[in-house]
């Protein structure tokens, strides 16, 4: 579709890149090259997007500050990663090298960190509503990322804990993207209320849809049971687990742990492909999208607005 909507938000994301590569300037080429890393492997650029498209549920909203606010997002998300895959040992990110395996644990940290510097540069351009909101995004994520090292206590239900870690590590910063878009539009309080209620509720979702991914492989280009073999828990198998029957002990046997050997995860698979819990895990996602879309009731009307709906469309169809 080629609408005068569309070319702004292609023109607005073009500047949100080159503000990318800006904000991974250092001062030796060295760290320079280190902090344009991730940034260099792509990624679906998400966050910026719906600030970008919030924005233009607008009148009139500023060009310079939805560019801005789009990089406080994108480089606050990059930073986490840099953390993330360190905390995860992880090889790989966004199909390239993951920056700790390339320059170590320590840099990566620290082009982490100067990465969230380069961040709140920026969001303290914006004003201090924006610094605030920042700052709390951060802690949640922060939150987030510590509830799921520490695991759920003995007395809290897993589904319940798992869901919190979401919300907190996923669903703040997108909910945050979606209202930075709406407070640069100048939008009400009970829009931005909306506004963040919605960007909550999808960001939450499109973790879960990854999940049934993981198990369906619906998507091409994605290897299943990466889940599995890390051993963590994903929707599909915390809903396995809490309505599993006798027949289930193998299954619960393998999901107590995490997979080494190939011909396990092609097992765990199969169990979980004929179990009752992926059409529960589908059917939770698709209430949640349409959860989501409620929310958007109170926006002004128009193409941006149909651009967010069509995100609520587009996490279920990925699972088809
Ligand atoms: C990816 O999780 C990680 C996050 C979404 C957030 C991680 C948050 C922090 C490290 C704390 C905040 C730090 C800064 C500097 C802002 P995942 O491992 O589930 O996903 P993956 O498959 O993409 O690695
Ligand atoms: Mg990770």
């Amino acid at each position: 579709m080629d609408s005068a909507f569309t070319r702004r938000v292609a023109a607005l994301l073009e500047r949100v890149e080159d503000g990318l590569q800006q904000a991974a300037r250092a001062d030796t080429a060295f760290a320079s090259e280190a902090a344009g890393h991730v940034i260099a492997a792509g990624g679906k650029r998400f966050r910026p997007g719906l600030v970008v498209t919030s924005a233009l549920l607008g009148q009139d909203p500023n060009d310079d500050d939805i560019v801005k606010a789009s990089l406080v997002v994108e480089l606050t998300h990059v930073a986490s990663l840099y953390h993330d895959d360190v905390m995860d040992e992880a090889q790989l990110r966004r199909g390239a090298p993951s920056a700790n395996r390339r320059y170590g644990n320590s840099v990566a940290i620290l082009i982490g960190d100067l990465l969230f510097s380069r961040a709140s540069s920026v969001v303290a351009t914006l004003g201090t509503d924006y610094v605030a909101l920042q700052a709390a995004t951060f802690a949640r994520l922060v939150q987030g990322q510590l509830w799921e090292t520490i695991g759920p206590a003995a007395d809290v239900d897993r589904l319940e804990h798992y869901l919190r870690v979401v919300a907190d590590k996923t669903g703040s910063l997108i909910a945050t993207s979606a209202v930075f878009g709406g407070m640069v539009a100048g939008l009400s309080a009970a829009e931005l209320d909306a506004l963040d209620k919605f960007g909550e509720e999808i960001g939450v979702v499109f973790q879960l849809s990854d999940d049934v991914i993981d198990i369906t492989s619906a998507v091409s280009g994605k290897t299943p049971g990466t889940d599995l073999r890390a051993g963590v828990p994903t929707l599909p198998t915390l809903l396995a687990q809490r309505s599993a029957g006798p027949g289930d002990a193998r299954l619960m046997e393998l999901l107590s742990r995490p997979l080494a050997d190939e011909a396990e995860v092609g097992e765990a698979l199969a169990l979980l492909r004929a179990h009752p819990g992926l059409e529960e895990a589908r059917r939770e996602i698709g209430r949640r999208s349409e959860l989501a879309r409620g929310y958007l009731a109170p926006l002004p009307a128009g193409e941006a607005r149909d651009a967010l709906e069509a995100m609520c469309d587009a996490v279920v169809d990925r699972l088809a």
